[in-house]
């Protein structure tokens, strides 16, 4: 195909509120494709294609890619701000310069981007989109299918560091991910030293920190785009922050409102958290529907276990959220796991053997039940999971995409 009929073959109606001009065709597809995977732009080769497309005075954001960065094309696109007083412009260039930036403002454009990535081409036009009051549609293949009920969400926790939290919160989400019908989300908010997304070997393109800025504008469809896909399980992940320096930027209307949004889409939210009660980890003990126990079994844990259950019954956390699993069982030295029952006050869910593959497994960055389907490791994590997974003859929950909801 050349370039010619490429582009021509591109050029359709503006029905989604978002269109795409740039005159060179592989760079136009390159925006497209970005854009593409969060929203159905239109494609136009050059403004006056675009023009003749516009309803007269329909809001739509315009993407101008970098041809229209130089000074003769941004006199067009002056005239074009100028005449269709109702298009938010962004216009997206190779190397920001204070002159471009200075030009392009003069132009009436609304946002200028170097080199965007999908989630920051996407938060600008969604910007320019709430600004003009437009409700843009999303690509259909993309669009988070919502939930008519919302997800559960499910807390890892332990009052002790390296208790097993970490592999026990991966591979339940794994689990859940690969044997439910909807989507499970992983959501690591050990804010400083989170690891999971490691473990999975997911992308770490962008964490928590990035949900955490969108604010508001948080949306299924924006949160979507910045986590990132285990696609052997097909779980979806959100990382904890690269730096721990950047936990802080994190607070607890932050969580509350990304636990809120992964509700809508997700079934399952499986949340890893670090061992300690600070006011982040409070506030998603509270907004989980139930809170899975780790503990060790030695007499540390097991008594900081104990303050822990303590405290959360002082804060009216219903026992009945509360699942105890066991970890490193079998070791000849251990508590007997009668006793720690009887010292928390809680029967145990599932009892996980210290074995061998777990560290094995961590190592290869593959999830313990993938890497040994068959160990007695697995079999616990799916014991645990099946919890929280409906009977297999029950009907499967029903869903509507996005699409369906807006229209
Ligand atoms: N069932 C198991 N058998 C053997 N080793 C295990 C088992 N579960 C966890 N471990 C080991 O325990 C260590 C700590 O595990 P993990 O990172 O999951 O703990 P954590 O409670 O999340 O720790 P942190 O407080 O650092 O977040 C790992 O090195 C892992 O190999
Ligand atoms: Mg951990």
């Amino acid at each position: 195909m050349n370039e010619e009929t490429e582009l021509s073959g591109v050029e359709q109606q503006v029905s989604s509120g978002v269109a795409l001009v740039e005159t060179d065709a592989k760079c136009l597809q390159e925006i497209a494709r970005q854009l593409g995977e969060s929203v159905d732009a239109a494609c136009f080769a050059s403004l006056e294609a675009l023009r003749r497309e516009l309803a007269p005075g329909a809001p739509v954001v315009v993407v101008l890619g970098p041809s229209y960065g130089v000074s003769a094309e941004l006199e067009q696109v002056e005239w074009l701000a100028r005449t269709c007083p109702e298009l938010g412009l962004i216009l997206v260039v190779e190397e920001l310069s204070t002159t471009v930036l200075q030009h392009a403002m003069r132009a009436g454009v609304k946002d200028v981007l170097a080199r965007p990535d999908r989630a920051q081409l996407m938060w600008a036009v969604q910007r320019v989109a709430d600004r003009l009051q437009l409700a843009i549609a999303p690509s259909l293949d993309d669009a988070p299918h919502l939930s008519d009920t919302p997800g559960k969400v499910i807390t890892v926790f332990s009052a002790k560091g390296g208790s097993g939290t970490s592999v026990v919160a991966a591979n339940l989400a794994v689990t859940l991910a690969r044997r439910s019908s909807g989507t499970v989300a992983l959501l690591d908010a050990d804010l400083q030293f989170g690891d999971v997304a490691v473990m999975l070997k997911a992308n770490l393109e962008h964490s928590i920190v990035d949900a955490a800025a969108a604010g508001g504008r948080l949306d299924p469809q924006l949160l979507q785009s910045l986590m990132a896909r285990h696609e052997p399980s097909g779980l979806m992940v959100l990382p904890a922050p690269t730096e721990p320096a950047l936990a802080e930027k994190i607070g607890t209307d932050d969580v509350r409102r990304i636990i809120e949004v992964l509700r809508t889409f997700c079934d399952h939210i499986v949340v890893d958290t670090p061992a300690r009660f600070d006011d982040v980890v409070l506030t998603l003990l509270d907004s989980s529907d139930d809170i899975v126990l780790v503990s060790g079994m030695e007499v540390p844990g097991v008594k900081n276990l104990k303050l822990a259950v303590q405290t959360l019954r002082q804060l009216d956390t219903p026992v009945s959220k509360l699942s105890l699993v066991l970890v490193h069982a079998n070791t000849k030295v251990q508590m007997d796991v009668r006793d720690i029952e009887r010292a928390l006050g809680l029967k145990a869910k599932v009892v996980i053997p210290n074995d061998t593959v777990v560290p094995v497994s961590l190592n290869k960055c593959v999830p313990v039940v993938i890497d040994a389907p068959r160990s007695p490791v697995t079999r616990s994590i799916e014991a645990l999971a099946d919890a929280y997974l409906p009977a297999p003859d029950q009907g499967k929950r029903q869903r509507r995409t996005m699409m369906s909801r807006r229209a």
